[in-house]
């Protein structure tokens, strides 16, 4: 990827930051590089409520760590009862349904419905330590049932709710949970998704679960099983609005989230309680300059980390005011969105590259037709953000004022490791710019040694930070082998990345998207960076394909942006303007057009299907995550007519 230009923070925003300029931000890494212990304890007293005072900042002892040792803090508390004084009255959630429904909960309210809930959950037995599954779509009633939750001690483990039935049952049997809470459905493109239905066909498998919650959502047919299966609003009728936090051990398991490995059997990624909230919150300011006065939006779903770190505990510990949306941006139309925007005068907005993209190839005309002045920050996450992606939503969204913060971070961190903080930091496009202060991230060859600035290698983080993944649940030879067994006691990212002189890191994808074409490494990302520049392209996503003579050859997948047409001439346009854009080396051997490109439900393009496509011309792994089947059926028979 190459450097376009560069884009210091205006005086402006630097000014009213809550970290002002570089200087502020080499202290920060300073003290906490040189002084961990003080730095995370005194981060840990200003943004966390503890009930009880650690006698440890940490324990490390390879792979495993402890924050907070000894210390009782929860997650619930933290989110609602300590803002009552001062934020009672703020809203926490401004939601709003596909439909058009609106609902604003303040602080108080959200309390309430939390505590009722939990108060439920314990009448009918609940405890810490028990497992719930959540199933749920995008409405405030799945924060309720997560905080609450957390306020008794029951792990929760969120399931998109764009997942099969056999996927939710491969998680509650993984999980051994005795508890789901789902609902009807939920509504997406104006067609209800049928949770319960999933539910009960996945629960067939689950002779474990006594309990189903089900949130009346759409309105839509049930069956409802006697005996296990109950209404939300006939479970909590009668429960009182008041319920104690239950005071838990930092360590105390807050959730697992499943996500996919390398094999087959999807991975339960534990996350606990005080460390992670430590981090989350301290982020909320660092990165995204959280004030006061904000309307924060996060698109991520609660199923994905995202929605965890950054819609749920992050911002409601920091007592930001959130919008929430149920539905598809492209529902009614494709400014669905931007009409949020404008409506709820959002300041900061976070979303994924492949949103941008696919917003990006509607046109200007849909943001055009809307007040997007409100907006004061970007966010940016999931995978790299090619420039020309970044520039768009640079200039079309953010009218050339907001920074973008492109962050780096994964299921297993937590929370955000490396992104800029946008009063101090400037930006580049397509880095994801610096570490957070405590971050040792580092880029390495095989054997860990650290590789030269400009090179290519494994991005490692070297020590542990507070909202780092504790294990794989049940399966701590998994979770060593997995992070800390390719460089011994070292968390092992599976990125690959380069860092450049001004010590910015510049993620190149996963390593196993690493193609070696005569010798050359070249990046996936980078191909396809080059690709969408050009005027014609979409989206792309590139593979390695086996080849003879040079051991690997570029084999480009390519969508079209409306009004350009496939054919030779294109594809030949396409395979020189990447040789011109990288190097001959580069030229890629195959130009295939298509409909669509195989994303997973979070929309990650999933380039190892395309591998196998390319490989073996069929697909066998794992597809479960997988959005539209269809897209890799015509793909794949596409080999075949060729
Ligand atoms: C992988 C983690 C973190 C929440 C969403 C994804 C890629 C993530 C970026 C970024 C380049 C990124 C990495 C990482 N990734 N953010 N800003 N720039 N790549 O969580 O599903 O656990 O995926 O997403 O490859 O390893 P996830």
């Amino acid at each position: 990827m190459q450097e376009l230009s560069l884009y210091p923070p205006s005086p402006e925003f630097s000014a009213r930051a809550h970290v002002p300029d570089l200087d502020a931000y080499q202290a920060l890494r300073r003290r906490a590089a040189e002084h961990p212990e003080e730095f995370w304890a005194e981060m840990a007293e200003k943004e966390v409520h503890w009930f009880e005072k650690w006698h440890h900042v940490f324990e490390w002892h390879p792979p495993f760590v402890k924050w907070f040792v000894g210390a009782k803090t929860n997650a619930s508390y933290n989110c609602l009862d300590r803002h009552m004084a001062r934020r009672g009255a703020k809203p926490a959630i401004l939601f709003e349904g596909e439909p058009g429904d609106r609902r604003v909960l303040t602080y108080a309210e959200l309390h309430q419905h939390v505590c009722r809930f939990a108060n439920a959950l314990k009448a009918r037995g609940y405890r810490a330590g028990d497992r719930a599954i959540i199933y749920m779509p995008m409405v405030p009633e799945s924060v309720v049932a997560m905080l609450a939750c957390a306020r008794l001690g029951i792990t929760h483990s969120v399931v998109f709710g764009g997942f099969s039935a056999e996927a939710l049952k491969a998680r509650i049997q993984d999980l051994d949970a005795h508890l789901v809470i789902t609902a009807d459905g939920g509504w997406r493109r104006g067609r209800e998704v049928r949770l319960k239905d999933a539910a009960d066909e996945a629960l067939a498998g689950c002779p474990g679960v006594r309990d189903v919650i089900v949130l009346r959502r759409t309105g839509g047919q049930v069956r409802m099983q006697e005996g296990r299966d109950q209404w939300w609003h006939d479970f909590e009728a009668g429960a009182a609005p008041d319920c104690p936090a239950e005071p838990l051990d930092a360590e105390h398991p807050l959730f697992v989230l499943y996500t996919s490995g390398t094999t087959g059997k999807p991975k339960g990624i534990l996350h606990t309680t005080g460390g992670y909230l430590t981090y989350v919150t301290c982020t909320m300011k660092w990165v995204f300059d959280l004030k006061e006065d904000d309307i924060y939006w996060c698109t991520a779903d609660i199923g994905w980390v995202t929605g965890h770190s950054y819609l749920v505990y992050g911002p409601l510990s920091a007592g930001a005011t959130c919008v929430m949306y149920e539905g598809a941006p492209d529902y009614p139309a494709w400014d669905r969105w931007w009409e949020i925007v404008a409506r709820y005068r959002v300041t900061i907005f976070y979303t994924s590259p492949t949103a941008i993209r696919a917003l990006l190839k509607q046109g200007d005309a849909w943001p055009a037709k809307h007040d997007l002045s409100s907006l004061r920050l970007l966010g940016s996450v999931g995978e790299p953000i090619n420039p020309a992606a970044w520039e768009w939503y640079h200039r079309v969204i953010g009218h050339g004022r907001c920074p973008i913060v492109d962050t780096w971070w994964q299921t297993e961190t937590g929370g955000i490791l490396i992104a800029p903080m946008p009063g101090a930091v400037p930006l580049k496009p397509g880095s994801a710019t610096l570490p957070m202060p405590g971050i040792e991230a580092e880029v390495v060859d095989f054997h860990g040694n650290p590789v030269p600035d400009g090179t290519e290698g494994f991005l490692v983080i070297r020590r542990p930070w507070p909202s780092m993944l504790r294990t794989i649940w049940g399966d701590p030879q998994r979770y060593e082998q997995q992070y800390f067994s390719r460089i011994p006691g070292i968390y092992f990212t599976g990125d690959a990345a380069r860092r450049d002189a001004d010590g910015y890191f510049w993620i190149l994808g996963r390593v196993d998207d690493v193609m070696n074409v005569s010798g050359h490494r070249l990046s996936t990302m980078e191909v396809e960076s080059a690709l969408v520049r050009h005027p014609a392209v979409a989206e792309a996503a590139v593979v390695g394909k086996p080849h003879e003579i040079t051991g690997q050859a570029v084999c480009c997948f390519v969508t079209l942006k409306q009004g350009y047409e496939p054919g030779d001439g294109l594809a030949k346009e396409l395979r020189q303007w990447v040789a011109h854009e990288i190097g001959a080396f580069a030229r890629p051997e195959e130009i295939r057009f298509t409909e669509a490109l195989p994303k997973t439900r979070s929309g990650k393009i999933m380039r190892r299907l395309l591998r196998e496509i390319v490989t073996s011309h069929t697909v066998t792994g794992d597809v479960t995550t997988l959005e539209d089947m269809g897209v890799i059926t015509r793909l794949a028979s596409q080999h075949d007519e060729d």
